[in-house]
């Protein structure tokens, strides 16, 4: 089988150039504001990409920066008050992990269900689990509409989710149930994984666990989306994923790292219909439907 490499740097432009377009069209503004607590360089890259698209796309844009050491929870919610205040900000967004001290919960509760575009205020978990919101977790969103435009059917289709995470395992189920799919979601814990994966006809990896999903977790025409974004470095475990001789072994002996996801980077290749890889698969998507949530922020807000 013939196994199709979905572009979500395609499917993230194409949302992003629509977001833009409303914005010009209906001259609006919208604000958002990204907090950063620290200097993890991951999450600066993220940051700094959230707010290059959110420029791009004509919006307000601001990030703040906080000391890793110095910030505690009441800093922290101190600084979200006055966002929450602020009415020029239609979106709110602390970039995760927080530094020990700090009380994620605490932080998360304390910004403004309607300026939450990351949809991770209980308000909204609640809001997305009775099927009636506006603001769900970036990267859930951007599957599903990656699933939609791909033309991939969900209704009654069987869908299997490794992983629970608040962020992207449990929303997306729920977004996949709503959808109508059967749904199955998998954990550290599951018996037979492989067998239970196999089951799928959409099978989402979202554990944080490099090449898990091998061979004989995907059935024969699954559509697999791979969540994952995992760093490896050991040369070892790099030949024995790429294989001599690929382009991608020589780029890693080049680098001296590779992103890799939760799925085996070549096992699904003449198995499954549909792969997303890793990267250029889910990533863009997560930015680009921050950019959507933020546009509804803003029209929710100002309706
Ligand atoms: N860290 C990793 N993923 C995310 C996300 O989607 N939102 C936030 N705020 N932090 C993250």
């Amino acid at each position: 089988m013939e196994t199709k490499i979905l572009d979500g740097k395609k499917i993230g432009a194409q949302i992003r150039e629509e977001v833009a377009r409303e914005i010009e069209a209906k001259q609006l503004s919208p604000g958002l504001t990204v907090v950063l607590v620290g200097d993890d360089p991951a999450s600066q890259v993220y940051v700094k990409s959230k707010t290059r698209a959110s420029r791009e796309l004509g919006m307000r844009s601001e990030s703040i920066l906080m000391d890793a050491q110095s910030t505690t929870t009441e800093k922290l919610l101190e600084t979200l008050d006055k966002l929450n205040r602020d009415d020029g900000v239609d979106g709110i967004l602390v970039q995760l992990p927080l530094p020990d001290q700090v009380d994620e919960g605490q932080v998360l509760r304390a910004i403004d269900p309607d300026k939450d575009v990351d949809g991770f205020h209980p308000v909204n978990v609640g809001r997305l689990s009775l099927g009636d919101f506006v603001l769900a977790p970036c990267t859930p969103m951007g599957v599903m509409e990656m699933l939609r435009r791909e033309n991939v059917p969900i209704k009654g289709a069987e869908a299997v989710v490794v992983g629970r995470s608040d962020i992207v395992g449990k929303p997306m189920a729920m977004l996949l149930l709503h959808s109508h799919a059967t749904v199955t979601i998998c954990h550290s814990r599951t018996r037979d994984l492989a067998e239970v994966c196999r089951r799928a006809d959409i099978l989402i990896a979202a554990v944080g666990r490099t090449a898990l999903v091998t061979k004989d977790y995907i059935k024969p025409g699954a559509v697999v989306i791979d969540v994952g974004m995992n760093r490896i470095e050991d040369p070892e475990q790099a030949l024995q994923l790429f294989g001599e001789g690929s382009p991608r072994l020589a780029k890693f002996r080049e680098k001296g790292y590779s992103l890799l996801g939760d799925v085996h980077p070549r096992d699904p290749y003449g198995i499954a219909a549909a792969v997303t890889p890793v990267p250029g698969g889910v990533g863009p998507l997560t930015i680009a439907h921050l950019m959507k949530n933020t546009l509804e922020a803003h029209k929710a807000r100002r309706a």
